[in-house]
């Protein structure tokens, strides 16, 4: 299955299907990519059988390889940094390609790496989670945590290609599975009451990997995420409605101290549920949606999260809600939702609002 991202800097493709590995060399040139060098950074555990597949199609001399470890801590400049070395010692030009084969945090530290080496070289994005499949690698946002906060610093740079091979979701464990299907609802539930429908009919074939069915949803979760980054490419206006529930999540995960107790895909499924129950409070969010969102959340067995967060935790939530970069003034900016496939953009609430809501939300 193939889609073709239009953006105002370029346009590229979107390759999704089981068995790329060993073809992604050959799917390079036939998108007329025509590097002489290739970089190719990959998360640690990512299985060693699936590297190998990739590399032995390129000719030894045109790649080199950098394993790192990566999690919300790497996610930083010195690991930036790091990978940047390896381009300079090597003499690569702007024509050359760094290739991304990893999660989200993989794609969005090689990402920003390729931005700024030589003021861009071209990034191609091997996403290896079901949450980068479906969303982290589309859409040109890069970025790496700093003391202020996740993804503060950063850059918005398209990738030249994005190849998502199923069979790399086989080594995912099922808590990561989960995380990725977080997104995939966020995108039902912003655009598409049909695909919501779907979702809750198969959920348990997406998350036992039933390839045809996984299939399907990742094309139709990247086709949402498409026409809304076409739109809005530097996220001005509708883009924003793709940050469903972050305002809560990336705080939570702050909060909790990027803990593993609570990972991004977690926090992001409490915080699409927090923003849910928002809507609902302030009668915003139809009754009869509400509770179809709510029952399938509960499927999910998700709510029991929440114990990673308690009352005595709101002020520390509050102000990470607050370095929310949506948030013009000293109130906090919200997604919110009308109805299943309605959202509702640059909704603002003081913090007292918020206080009141997370304290009938969180334990004691
Ligand atoms: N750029 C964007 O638009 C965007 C959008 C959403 C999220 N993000 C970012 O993406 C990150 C989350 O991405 P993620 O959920 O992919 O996390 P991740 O990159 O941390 O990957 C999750 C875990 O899976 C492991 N892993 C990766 N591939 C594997 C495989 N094939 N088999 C076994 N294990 C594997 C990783 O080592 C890690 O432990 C966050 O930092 C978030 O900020 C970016």
């Amino acid at each position: 299955m193939k889609l073709k991202v239009k953006t105002n800097i370029n346009n590229y493709s979107i390759i999704i299907g089981k068995n790329l590995c060993s073809k992604i060399y050959k799917i390079i040139l036939n998108e007329r990519i025509y590097s002489q060098k290739f970089l190719l950074v990959y998360d640690s555990k990512v299985p060693a059988q699936m590297i190998k597949s990739i590399i032995s199609r390129f000719n030894k001399d045109i790649i080199e390889k950098k394993k790192i470890v990566f999690n919300e801590k790497s996610k930083n400049l010195k690991t930036v940094s790091s990978i940047v070395k390896i381009l300079e010692k090597n003499n690569f030009s702007r024509n050359d390609s760094l290739i991304s084969v990893g999660g989200g945090i993989c794609g969005d530290v090689c990402g920003f790496a390729s931005s700024i080496f030589k003021r861009g070289l071209n990034f191609i994005n091997v996403p290896t989670t079901l949450l980068s499949q479906v969303d982290s690698a589309i859409g040109g946002k890069t970025g790496i945590n700093s003391l202020s906060g996740k993804n503060m610093i950063g850059s918005f740079y398209q990738p030249s290609l994005v190849i998502s091979d199923i069979n790399f979701l086989k080594s995912l464990p099922k808590r990561e599975i989960i995380c990725g299907y977080a997104e995939i609802l966020k995108h039902s539930l912003i655009k598409d009451k049909i695909f919501f429908k779907f979702l809750k009919k198969n959920f348990i074939k997406i998350l036992s990997h039933n390839h045809k069915i996984l299939e399907k949803t990742i094309y139709k979760s990247c086709l949402i995420k498409k026409d809304i980054v076409e739109k809005d490419e530097k996220e001005k206006n509708i883009r924003k409605v793709l940050n469903l529930g972050h305002t809560f999540a990336h705080a939570y995960e702050a909060t909790v101290g990027y803990n593993k107790g609570l990972n991004h895909g977690e926090a992001v499924l409490l915080g699409i549920m927090s923003a849910v129950e928002f809507s609902r409070k302030k009668n915003i969010l139809k009754k009869n949606d509400f509770a179809q969102i709510n029952d399938h959340l509960r499927k999910l067995n998700y709510d029991s999260l929440y114990k990673y967060l308690k009352v005595k935790d709101i002020s520390k939530i509050i102000f990470y809600m607050k370095q929310d970069k949506k948030n013009k003034d000293n109130k906090i900016n919200l997604i919110l939702l009308k109805s299943i496939g309605k959202p509702i953009l640059n909704k603002s609430f003081r913090e007292n609002n918020i206080r009141s809501f997370l304290k009938t939300l969180l334990y004691r």
